[in-house]
């Protein structure tokens, strides 16, 4: 009875192989992993129900045969159904090239940011930081804003709940403050950071955004160092052929104040449809002045012995500037097609 059994599994081992090679679809594979391995009635069942029939010594070597015969069917229908799927959707080129990996890249506010930075350390400033969440006297008290004065009213600013004298800082002057309370002059910074002002978004204002502060106090510091700075830090970042205009300005803690504006890079001033200047051929860019005495006086800081000059500007604005960039909100509004234009 074994004899035959083991006759019957070696025919239908070469009949397996000539399955095999007719197999060319997975219809065909299912068909013939059916006929050979089906629980009601494979080939291999069959055998298996022969089993009984065989003496008590014969069962282990059949159950062994069966079962070798078995593995064998379903390694090979393995086989041919990873061979089938090769090519269809699971395939895997590997003599394609890798798909690209994302790789982030740093925000045009940041590349501007750090390009502002490094024209100022290449003078010999320093770069100093303060926290955005502020006491009010830091941010208008100390620099000659008193309670009720206008320009404390004009800028609409957040205040922290609960805290009547604690804000968001409106601009990077505190931190003069901070800095000055600490040392002594000679001192020369700049602080970059961010300030907020509770204004409607629109393309030129978020309630969140960018400055750089400048602050240099020492002896005998007057107009005539400030201009030479300005114009050699707005040459330096936006071309040599590009000239300054002065005019006055106010501002608590500055005095005499200068807005500072560039003739337009793009036209010159020779475009009245310039999308840049609107024809008018200067571009503002940044406040500035000899800081107040009172300023120094707050900071005990001597003004008959001391005097300097400060800066400020929006970063945000002065990319909008390089960049011809018409909504500033396009820095905040996540937008990769933006964003990747830059870094
Ligand atoms: N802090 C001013 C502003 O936010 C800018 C400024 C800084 C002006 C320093 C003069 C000196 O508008």
């Amino acid at each position: 009875m074994i004899n035959e059994l083991k006759k019957e599994i070696e025919k239908a081992k070469t009949c397996f192989l000539e399955d095999l090679n007719i197999i060319q679809s997975s219809k065909e594979l299912i068909q013939i992993k059916d006929n050979y391995l089906s629980r009601k009635k494979g080939i291999v069942t069959e055998f298996m129900k022969q089993i009984k029939n065989l003496s008590a010594e014969d069962k282990p070597l059949a159950g062994k045969l069966i079962n070798e015969f078995k593995v064998e069917v379903e390694k090979q229908l393995n086989l041919i159904h990873d061979r089938l799927s090769y090519g269809k959707k699971n395939e895997i080129d590997y003599s394609l090239p890798a798909f690209d990996i994302p790789v982030g890249s740093p925000h045009l506010l940041s590349i501007v940011r750090t390009a502002l930075e490094n024209i100022f350390l290449e003078m010999g400033y320093e770069i100093t930081h303060g926290p955005e969440v502020e006491t009010e006297y830091n941010n208008f008290t100390a620099l000659n804003m008193q309670e009720g004065h206008p320009a404390r009213n004009e800028q609409d600013t957040f205040f922290i709940k609960g805290y009547s004298d604690i804000i968001l800082r409106t601009h990077t002057s505190p931190v003069q403050i901070r800095y000055m309370e600490n040392h002594q002059p000679p001192i020369k910074i700049i602080s970059p950071g961010k300030a907020f002002r509770k204004d409607e978004p629109d393309a030129t204002h978020t309630p969140v955004f960018s400055q750089i502060e400048g602050l240099l106090v020492d002896k005998g510091i007057h107009f005539s160092h400030l201009k030479g700075t300005l114009e050699l830090f707005i040459k330096s970042f936006f071309g040599q052929n590009v000239s300054l205009r002065f005019r006055p300005g106010y501002f608590p803690f500055t005095e005499p104040s200068a807005e500072v504006d560039i003739s337009c890079y793009l036209c010159n001033g020779s475009n009245p449809e310039c999308r840049i200047c609107k024809g008018t051929g200067w571009l503002e860019i940044l406040g500035s002045g000899m800081v107040h005495p009172r300023v120094l006086e707050n900071c005990n800081i001597d003004p008959e012995k001391y005097s300097g000059f400060a800066f400020g500007m929006g970063i945000e604005r002065i990319a909008m500037l390089k960049y011809g960039i018409s909504d500033i909100r396009m820095f905040y509004d996540n937008d990769l097609r933006f964003l990747k234009q830059f870094g």
